[in-house]
């Protein structure tokens, strides 16, 4: 992320803030929390305006802090726009702020995201941008491989905005501390929702009896560093994988080989919360059967969490949950969708009665 000097005396009150969808109302209370004002969400969006007007050291504090986003811009603009004219429209009245920011002699690229159908694409509105920016006196130079600055239009059905991106060519999903990559790894900033489902705290324990690459435990320990965080897989290369990036991470996490269906044995002295992602036979298989694994995931989680413990299960086998969690008379307290890579899964909260 670059610095931009003149960006300190944008009168910019709103910022727009990307996640994975289903898990918008999670970011917008910790976007809340890192700065007064209000927002509203809209599908893997949130769009919030600042109660004071955000200089650059205050961007920058909200896009080091928060967790849950993927992507952060500082919105110029907001307008309906129904034809490629309205863009236009739109940028223009935006171009004395547009200048600040690219002055002096700063090159810009633009990127565009466009979600509903138009009959135009996504590179005629980035045409459009681009050549109102160009009318500045000088032209300010457009530079697709090293920009200065990022501008960032996007169109959803008919509602334009126009931003400066301030994560240019980042997604802040990608944690450096992945020295291990699993083939099913989960985007850790599900993972640290998840944590956020099972109240993971300074003073809680928590397991992930399936951890793979321990994103999971080291997203919890990211989140509360003083909490005891487990995390056991039937495969030691896995396990191997995510003791190394716990390093890399900084966070001390007690890592082992186990299979889930003893987890019953693992922690005697009983956890907070079970947190996981079980395999979904797609790339990942179940060693041992996947209805087995499920089944023996809710009755070791259930023997192992405290009163009032929680179970949260990232899963898109709606059947296999249910066939689980009947089988003890366990009702979720809460199930959302989320759309995880273009794959619809559900995130489950069961409370340990
Ligand atoms: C979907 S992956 C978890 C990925 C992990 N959340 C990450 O980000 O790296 C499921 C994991 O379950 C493990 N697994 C499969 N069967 C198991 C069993 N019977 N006991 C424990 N772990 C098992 C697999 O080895 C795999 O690492």
């Amino acid at each position: 992320m670059r610095r931009n000097a003149h960006a300190s005396e944008l009168p910019v009150k709103k910022v727009l803030v990307t996640t994975v969808p289903g898990i918008e109302d999670l970011l917008l209370e910790e976007v809340s929390k890192l700065l007064p004002g209000k927002g509203d969400v809209r599908k893997g969006r949130v769009i919030y305006e600042s109660a004071c007007a955000l200089d650059t050291d205050r961007l920058y504090r909200l896009v080091a802090n928060l967790t849950l986003a993927e992507k952060v811009y500082a919105v110029l603009t907001e307008a309906r726009a129904e034809n490629l004219n309205d863009v236009r429209e739109a940028v223009f009245s935006s171009l004395e702020d547009v200048k600040l920011i690219l002055e002096p002699a700063a090159s810009f690229a633009v990127e565009v995201e466009r979600v509903g159908a138009h009959p135009f694409s996504s590179t005629d509105i980035a045409k459009v941008v681009g050549s109102v920016v160009q009318t500045l006196d000088p032209p300010p130079p457009v530079s697709l491989d090293d920009p200065d600055v990022v501008l960032y239009a996007e169109l959803v059905e008919s509602e334009f905005r126009l931003a400066i991106d301030l994560t240019p060519f980042v997604n802040l999903r990608d944690r450096g501390y992945r020295v291990y990559i699993h083939p099913s790894s989960l985007n850790p900033v599900v993972a640290r929702a998840l944590c956020k489902l099972a109240r993971v705290s300074d003073e809680s324990s928590f397991v992930d009896p399936m951890c793979g690459s321990g994103t999971i435990v080291i997203e919890g320990l990211l989140e509360a560093p003083r909490a005891r965080g487990f995390g056991f897989d039937v495969k030691a290369e896995h396990i191997i994988g995510a003791r190394a990036n716990a390093a890399a991470a900084g966070v001390h996490a007690e890592f082992g080989v186990a299979d889930v269906r003893k987890l019953a044995n693992l922690l005697r002295g009983g956890v907070d919360a079970v947190i996981t992602n079980p395999p979904y036979g797609i790339r990942e298989r179940a060693v041992g059967g996947l209805r087995e694994v499920y089944e023996r995931l809710f009755e070791g989680a259930f023997s192992v969490l405290r009163e009032g413990g929680r179970l949260v299960l990232l899963s898109p086998l709606k059947r296999l949950v249910a066939r689980a969690a009947s089988k003890l008379n366990w009702s979720p307290e809460n199930v959302r969708k989320l759309d995880v890579g273009g794959l619809t899964t559900f995130a489950y909260v069961f409370i340990r009665a």
